[in-house]
């Protein structure tokens, strides 16, 4: 099954969820070495990126076994979206470019961006075809949640407007921005949106095991899955999925001792990446999730919590037993973030009108994930 975005084609029909923290160069490389799919960078602020911020710089970067290429952008501005794109796609640095309208942070929505945007419907169908047309042909998709609230529903509206801006595919994270991460996301709003738009439609929302992506294709009829939290600790999982959805027998998952070389080998790749300080400080709260499920007592999690060299990560797990086998049932535990449900912050009066006056400076500079 091969899913198609734009000229790019996808033999496996599965996407690395942008994650902020986390979805950097050496954790898409790590998930791209299991199996195939495109791997999304967490989210680049496009207003950070035109004014030359060196960290957002650095955080749009890829490694060299790369490819394709594919960066999250957020934004309120169409002139700041339209110039990052141009700025990446010239130089030669990006080869997809994905929308973030998803974001339920309180200090982005609060300012009228991420997940409260779309409510403005002419602001966003804006924004999107600013970044097409700076894009040139590099395919630009949106990820959107269903709305702000079971009131103000907007992702068919959006899919659609989406589509007329140019955008080459839509991906669904099928909850609302009230909803965070709680409950269960709603596949059914994923048909929908399928239903409706002419391009490819990604589903997002609780795919924690492989058979679950199987399910959301069946179930939806969408073109593709955008995992998120499921390959925290996991990210065999891009092997189980391109199993699975190839029809082959998944691979049984890794031994302990496996586990702890895949640590390593992460907690490595970051230290390379980001320097010894951040990159082993942004590795450690990828311990408490490789671990999961895994008897090796409270004591040693803490410490993992405080792990401050690659070496103290081998010295702290020496005395594991390399042999025991993965837990059962882990795969299927929630991960990452479970919050919610929370009312969403919003500027005053946003709701009342779906024209946008004026947008707060504030949500134009604002980096956050979600
Ligand atoms: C730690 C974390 C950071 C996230 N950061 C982003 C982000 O930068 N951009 C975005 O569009 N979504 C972000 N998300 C949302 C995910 O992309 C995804 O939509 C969500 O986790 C639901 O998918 P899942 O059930 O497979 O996890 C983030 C989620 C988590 C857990």
């Amino acid at each position: 099954m091969t899913l198609r975005i734009g000229p790019l084609e996808l033999t496996t029909p599965v996407v690395l969820a942008p994650m902020a923290g986390i979805t950097n160069a050496p954790f898409r490389t790590l998930c791209r070495r299991y199996g195939g799919g495109l791997f999304v960078s967490e989210m680049i602020g496009a207003r950070a990126l035109v004014e030359g911020n060196q960290k957002t710089d650095q955080l749009a970067r890829f490694g060299p076994d790369e490819n394709p290429r594919s960066i999250q952008l957020y934004g309120v501005e169409p002139w700041a979206m339209r110039e990052a794109a141009a700025q990446l796609v010239g130089e030669g640095r990006v080869d997809h470019i994905d929308l973030n309208f998803g974001c339920p942070a309180p200090k982005i929505t609060r300012h009228g961006g991420g997940a409260a945007l779309p409510w403005k419907d002419a602001r966003f169908a804006a924004i999107v075809s600013a970044t097409v047309e700076g894009a040139g042909g590099v395919p630009v998709t949106v990820k959107l949640r269903m709305g702000i609230d079971d009131d103000h529903l907007t992702h068919i509206d959006s899919g659609r407007a989406a589509a007329d801006a140019g955008a080459a595919a839509v991906a669904l994270h099928a909850r609302t921005a009230e909803q965070l991460y709680s409950g269960s996301a709603r596949w059914e709003a994923i048909a929908a949106l399928k239903a409706t738009v002419d391009v490819p439609v990604l589903g997002n929302g609780d795919i924690w095991v492989a058979e679950d992506a199987g399910r959301m294709l069946a179930e939806t009829g969408c073109d593709g899955v955008v995992v998120g939290r499921g390959c925290l600790g996991r990210p065999w999982l891009f092997r189980e999925l391109e199993e699975h959805l190839s029809g082959r027998p998944i691979t049984p998952p890794p031994s302990l001792g496996e586990v702890l070389d895949v640590m390593v080998e992460h907690a490595t790749m970051l230290v390379e990446w980001f320097g010894p300080q951040m990159g082993i400080r942004s590795f450690r709260k990828h311990t408490g999730w490789y671990l999961k499920g895994f008897p090796v007592g409270a004591e040693l999690r803490a410490d993992l919590h405080r792990v401050d060299s690659v070496w103290d990560l081998e010295r702290l797990t020496a005395h594991l037993d390399r042999s025991l086998p993965y837990p059962a049932g882990v795969g299927e535990m929630r991960r990452g973030h479970t919050n919610g449900p929370r009312r969403v912050k919003l500027p005053q009066g946003w709701l009342e009108d779906r024209r946008l006056e004026q947008i707060d400076e504030a949500a134009a500079v604002a980096v956050s994930g979600g």
